[in-house]
C-alpha cells in the first residue's frame, strides 16, 4: 500500500499527541510532534533571557535562530522519540508550565514558523508519517491524504492536562492550567501567520466523551478508508 501523510490539528491539550502516536504505531508510521519544535525554540528563548514574564524579545530571538538545532532521537527503552535542543535532551523540560506560557507568543513569529515548517516538510517528504500541531493540514501539508481536526471543551482539556502534570509531580493549580489552555487557543487562533483553523477537508473528532480506544478506532477506520 502507498504510504500517506496524516495531519492532526486542533486545540491545546485535546489529546492530539496520544491519538497521533497510537495511530502511527498501529500503521507502522513515523510520529512527529510539531509542537515540540515550538516548545524547544521557546526553551531556548527562556534560557537565553529572550523571554520572561509573558514577553518575548522577537528581534533578538530571530537573530539567534541560526544557533538553534532541534532533533528527535529514539529512546530505545521507551521506544518514543525525544526532543533534543542543541544536543541536549529537553523532552521533559519543554512540557513544563514556563514553556507552555511563552510558547504561543513565540509561535506567532513568522521567521520561527518558516524554520520549523521547513524541517517538518523535510521529515514528511517520504510520507508514512502522522504529524500533529495547529497548521499541519492548512500550511505544512495542505495535500495530506487524511486530515483530522480534534477538539474538546476547555474544561475537559484543562482537567486532562492538570491530571497529567500532577501525575508527573508538578505543582500546578487547575485555574492556571485552564487559563493557559484558553490563552493558547486565543493566541493560536488569532495570529496572522498560519492561524489555528480547521482545514476545509478535515474530519472533526470531538473527543470530550470518547476514551482513548474509541478515538484510536475512529482514526484507524478513517485511515484505512484512505490507504
Ligand atoms: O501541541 P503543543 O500544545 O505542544 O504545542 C505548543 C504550542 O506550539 C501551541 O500552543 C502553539 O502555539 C504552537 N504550535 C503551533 N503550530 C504547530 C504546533 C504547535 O503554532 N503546528
Amino acid at each position: 500500500n502507498p504510504k500517506i501523510v496524516i495531519a492532526i490539528d486542533g486545540h491545546s491539550s485535546c489529546g492530539k499527541s496520544t491519538v497521533a502516536k497510537e495511530l502511527a504505531k498501529a500503521l507502522g508510521y513515523i510520529y512527529l510532534d510539531s509542537g515540540a519544535m515550538y516548545r524547544a525554540v521557546t526553551l531556548f528563548a527562556l534560557k537565553n533571557g529572550l523571554a520572561a514574564n509573558g514577553q518575548v524579545n522577537e528581534p533578538e530571538l530571530i537573530a539567534r535562530l541560526p544557533e538553534i538545532t532541534i532533533e528527535f532521537r529514539l529512546n530505545p527503552a521507551s521506544r518514543q522519540n525525544e526532543t533534543y535542543l542543541n544536543g541536549e535532551n529537553v523532552e521533559e523540560e519543554i512540557r513544563r508550565l514556563p514553556v507552555s506560557t511563552h510558547v504561543s507568543p513565540v509561535a506567532t513569529i513568522r521567521e520561527v514558523r518558516e524554520a520549523t515548517v521547513k524541517q517538518q516538510q523535510a521529515m514528511g517528504k517520504n510520507k508514512g508519517i502522522v504529524m500533529d500541531g495547529r497548521d499541519i493540514g492548512t500550511a505544512v501539508f495542505p495535500e495530506a491524504e487524511l486530515k483530522i481536526f480534534m477538539t474538546a471543551s476547555p474544561e475537559v482539556r484543562a482537567q486532562r492536562r492538570y491530571d497529567e502534570l500532577i501525575g508527573k509531580g508538578q505543582q500546578v493549580s487547575f485555574e492556571e492550567i485552564l487559563h493557559n489552555v484558553e490563552e493558547r487557543d486565543r493566541i493560536d487562533s488569532g495570529r496572522e501567520v498560519s492561524p489555528l483553523r480547521k482545514a476545509d477537508d478535515a474530519l472533526i473528532l470531538d473527543n470530550s466523551y470518547l476514551n482513548r480506544d474509541e478515538q484510536l478506532d475512529w482514526a484507524l477506520q478513517k485511515a484505512r478508508e484512505v490507504i
